[in-house]
């Protein structure tokens, strides 16, 4: 493939355009922000996408011409992939002469700021809500905010700010700003970039140009949401070669259905896969509300999560258990491989050099199949999994018929769990889990897995939770409604706490 022109990185700043020819590629965002151009309204509170200090919020253009605003970890965001965007900052939300913006006004009018390390971050979800034409319910506010944090306020007034903007009209300065930055997205379609002179940043708008770049350089590393990538750079100051993205192939960016299947390819960010297969995967539609925050699942792909291969990535062991394919790309030759077949060892997969991951094929549900997916982590938001199961029974009168169970956290890869799929085909779910079950459940995971002790959990505490989710998932099977009897006898906090879980079940 001939390289693509070079050219610097253009974009929408606070509704000026901007165009930066960075030397490296992998300066932050945030730190061209604050260093570059004296804009320190942005904090840099951990630097790992974590806090939510340094949020900015994205506004983005589809194929179909609709604008999404999202906010976004300009800590763990590299400049150049705000290519095509238009970027706002704490700077840029106030209006003319200084008059506040609602969502500024609401957090002062509520109390919703002390020291103010936070506020930024704040104010900068705030408005994404507020772009997005959110209705300022608890429940979305909560989930807005969750990759936000605040040592000193306390989230009651900040929340109590938030639901106070659902009577608030927008000031006719703020719509009339909208509309520019509309317009701005409108006259810019995405073109290839390839900018910094020392690292560069490759990012081709096309498949096949794209899958020739990564073949062309495979000392360059392939980068989506950077989300994973990111704290490479920010913690482990490791520097990279040159970058080749990618976000910038439209046709990458959505996903496709067939009439049995979904279809994720490269560029779908999670937040995007979220709000299109929650209806059909419930338990997915779960999963996602507590993968990372809100910042992470705007720039953060589901490729990406896949293709990093961690041990403890949330979303392999939900597709092991339904079976999904991979689609591995290199120059224009594509291969199709099972999921399980991918996960070699610790960090290592079945990717040759040059290849690329270009899309996960997940089929439906049939309607004799059962899916649940239970994550176990020690907060609810914004945590890693200590374990992960995930559990497809397809049943015939009551009898396991076919299983497939996905595990994270109890191995060096996300992994099946071969012994326990044998144990339990057959197995009636109307029947009640006895001593003999239990037992031989707890020898077939023993054979399967030897989890590790580390920082999040405990080999024991591992192996535990992990037959205790796959009895979950059987007890939910058991019912197609999990209902109050069968959590009888349990104290309040428990029931509670098994709810919530087996309300992720459904
Ligand atoms: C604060 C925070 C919270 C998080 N919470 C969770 C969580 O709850 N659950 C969870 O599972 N993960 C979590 N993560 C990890 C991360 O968000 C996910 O793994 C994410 O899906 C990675 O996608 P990305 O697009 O950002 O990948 P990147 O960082 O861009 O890339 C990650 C790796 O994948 C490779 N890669 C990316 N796309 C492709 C492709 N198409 N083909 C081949 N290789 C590719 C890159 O070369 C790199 O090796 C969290 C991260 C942060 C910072
Ligand atoms: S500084 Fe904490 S998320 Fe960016
Ligand atoms: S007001 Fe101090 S951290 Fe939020």
């Amino acid at each position: 493939m001939t390289a693509l022109p070079r050219r610097p990185v253009k974009f929408l700043l606070n509704g000026i355009e901007t165009t930066v020819d960075p030397d490296r590629a992998d300066i932050t965002l945030l730190n061209w922000l604050r260093q570059d151009r004296g804009m320190t309204g942005s904090k840099e509170g951990c630097a790992e996408g974590d806090c939510g200090a340094c949020s900015v919020v994205l506004a983005r253009r589809d194929d179909k011409g609709t604008i999404s605003h999202q906010a976004a970890n300009a800590c763990i965001l590299f400049l150049p992939m705000i290519d095509g965007l238009s970027v706002t900052t704490v700077e840029g939300i106030a209006g003319p002469d200084g008059v506040l913006h609602p969502v500024q006004d609401a957090m002062v009018t509520h109390h919703g700021s002390q020291c103010g390390f936070c506020t930024p971050g704040f104010i900068l979800s705030l408005f994404a809500g507020w772009r997005q034409g959110m209705a300022w319910q608890r429940a979305e506010i909560e989930e807005l905010l969750a990759g936000n944090l605040c040592r000193c306020t306390g989230y009651g007034p900040i929340v109590t700010a938030a639901l106070s903007l659902a009577d608030v009209a927008p000031p006719e300065w703020d719509s009339g700003r909208q509309e520019a930055e509309k317009n701005w997205l409108k006259a810019h379609n995405k073109t290839d970039l390839n900018t910094g002179e020392e690292q560069p940043f490759i990012a081709p708008t096309t498949r096949s140009d794209l899958s020739h770049a990564i073949a062309d350089h495979p000392q360059y590393q392939i980068i989506a949401g950077a989300t994973d990538i990111g704290l490479w750079v920010t913690k482990q100051h490791r520097k990279m070669d040159g970058f080749i993205s990618v976000m910038q192939v439209e046709d990458l960016a959505k996903i496709k259905e067939t009439k049995d299947h979904f279809i994720i390819p490269a560029g779908v960010s999670h937040a995007e896969a979220h709000s299109k297969l929650a209806a059909d995967y419930p338990p997915l539609d779960a999963l996602w509300q507590r993968f990372g925050s809100a910042q992470v699942r705007a720039s953060g792909t589901v490729c990406g999560n896949i293709a990093n291969g961690s041990p403890i990535g949330d979303l392999a062991p939900a597709f092991l258990a339904l079976g999904a394919d991979l689609t591995l790309q290199h120059r224009d030759e594509t291969r199709v491989l099972p999921i399980d077949q991918f996960f070699l060892g610790y960090q290592k997969q079945d990717r040759k050099q040059g290849e690329w991951l270009a899309e996960v094929t997940l089929p439906k549900l049939a309607t004799d199949e059962k899916f649940y997916a239970l994550k176990i982590s020690r907060r609810f938001d914004q945590d890693i999994s200590a374990v992960m199961g995930a559990f497809c029974l397809k049943t015939d009168g009551g009898k396991i018929t076919n299983i497939r169970i996905g595990f994270g956290g109890m191995a060096a890869i996300p992994s099946r769990a071969p012994k326990t799929e044998q144990a339990l085909l057959g197995h009636d779910l109307t029947q009640p889990i006895d001593a003999e079950l239990d037992a031989s459940l707890t020898a077939a995971l023993d054979q399967d897995f030897t989890p590790i002790d580390d920082v999040r959990a405990s080999q024991a505490y591992r192996q535990h939770m992990a037959k205790n989710l796959l009895i979950k998932a059987l007890l939910a099977g058991a019912s197609d409604a999990p209902n109050a009897d069968m959590l009888a006898g349990f104290s309040d906090q428990t029931k509670a706490i098994l709810e919530t879980n087996m309300g992720a079940a459904e």
